[in-house]
């Protein structure tokens, strides 16, 4: 006990001698770091006979507290003493306006990507990202999409090589045949990431946009589980229960392939953004074809899956009521500045 007072009034009196932060922080670092005086104190209590150790232990608390309260004030000393020294000092100008502190802020699609990540890592999804440069095999053939297939056209590609044999990926579920050929089932992934099409821009369409696949493969997977999931998804972005419908929709990697709508969260009875049809077109997904799944060494006859493939770009632009796709990277500040 004498020896905690002891250095308790000890420390008082450097603290408040200190005459710069950086004294203060070695008197602190001395005393409170790991190692330290008072870290040393509390570990020499076990030793101590069984009586005594409670009181010890409190009185080396009670010095910490009492050097971290004589810090507090000796740092408030020293802030005061700085400011009055810079009011009196020639040319000092209270009036002058302060210099802007720049705030940054994270981009929408970031913090739609994070608030997804959470929420799928909580089901059990890996996040995966692939490259944005893609081969053909990947993007196109191992998805069930042959050379000379019609659905081809319906992606325009940036091609990379005079062959045609690297192309920009044209959408997130490239990494599907990645994930498929690198992990073993069962698996459930998610890739939030860039794409990009060979398209004549408006406020709709631009040539590089943001997508989220997902890809689930299990034994015994069902439409039911892709539904729940996708509902899970919906209200984690809008905040409450959604309703969702199926309608078919052509997609050679999958069979069977829907088009998921959800009801437009916006509006009872019909709005502009939602065309007045109060069904918001969201996103396409379905069962894993067995054509991709053979080609990716995984046996058709053991597992399946369902796979999606969320419009990023788009849900961000529903969720912040953004008018215009382009504007998500055209690095406006004026925008951007609005989504801190
Ligand atoms: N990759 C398709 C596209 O960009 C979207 C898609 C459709 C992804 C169906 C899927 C899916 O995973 O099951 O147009």
């Amino acid at each position: 006990m004498e020896t905690t007072t002891n250095l308790t009034n000890q420390a008082r009196e450097r603290i408040a001698a200190a005459a710069t932060e950086d004294e203060l922080r070695a008197i602190e670092r001395e005393y409170l770091d790991k190692g330290g005086i008072v870290a040393g104190l509390l570990a020499a209590v076990p030793s101590l006979p069984g009586p005594e150790r409670p009181a010890a232990g409190r009185a080396a608390n009670q010095l910490k507290l009492e050097i971290q309260a004589a810090l507090a004030s000796s740092r408030e000393r020293l802030a005061q003493a700085a400011l009055a020294a810079l009011r009196s000092s020639a040319g000092f100008d209270a009036t002058l306006p302060a210099v802007r502190a720049e705030r940054g802020s994270l981009h929408p699609i970031t913090q739609l990507t994070r608030e997804l990540t959470d929420l799928f890592h909580a089901m059990g999804f890996l996040v995966l990202d692939g490259p944005e440069v893609e081969t053909d095999l990947h993007n196109f053939e191992a998805l069930n999409i042959p050379k000379d297939h019609p659905a081809r056209d319906m992606q325009d590609t940036f091609r990379c090589d005079p062959e045609g044999k690297l192309v920009l990926r044209t959408h997130t579920s490239a990494v599907q045949v990645r994930a498929m050929r690198r992990l073993k089932p069962p698996f459930r992934a998610i890739v939030p990431g860039k794409v990009f099409r060979q398209e004549t821009t408006d406020a709709s369409h631009e040539h590089t946009f943001h997508q989220m696949e997902g890809l689930v493969i299990d034994k015994h997977i069902s439409v039911a589980h892709l539904i729940s999931t996708m509902k899970v998804l919906l209200r984690g972005v809008f905040g409450r229960e959604i309703e969702v419908r199926l309608r078919p929709g052509y997609f050679p990697f999958v069979e069977p392939g829907f088009e998921l709508d959800a009801r437009c969260p916006f509006c009872k009875a019909g709005c502009s953004v939602c065309k007045q049809s109060t069904w918001i077109e969201l996103l396409p997904c379905g069962m894993v074809h067995p054509n991709v799944l053979r080609a990716s060494g995984i046996d058709p006859e053991v597992w399946g899956g369902f796979a999606f493939g969320l419009g990023l770009s788009r849900l961000v632009m529903l969720r912040f009521q953004i008018d215009d796709v382009r504007r998500l990277l055209a690095g406006d500040l004026r925008f951007l500045e609005q989504f801190s």
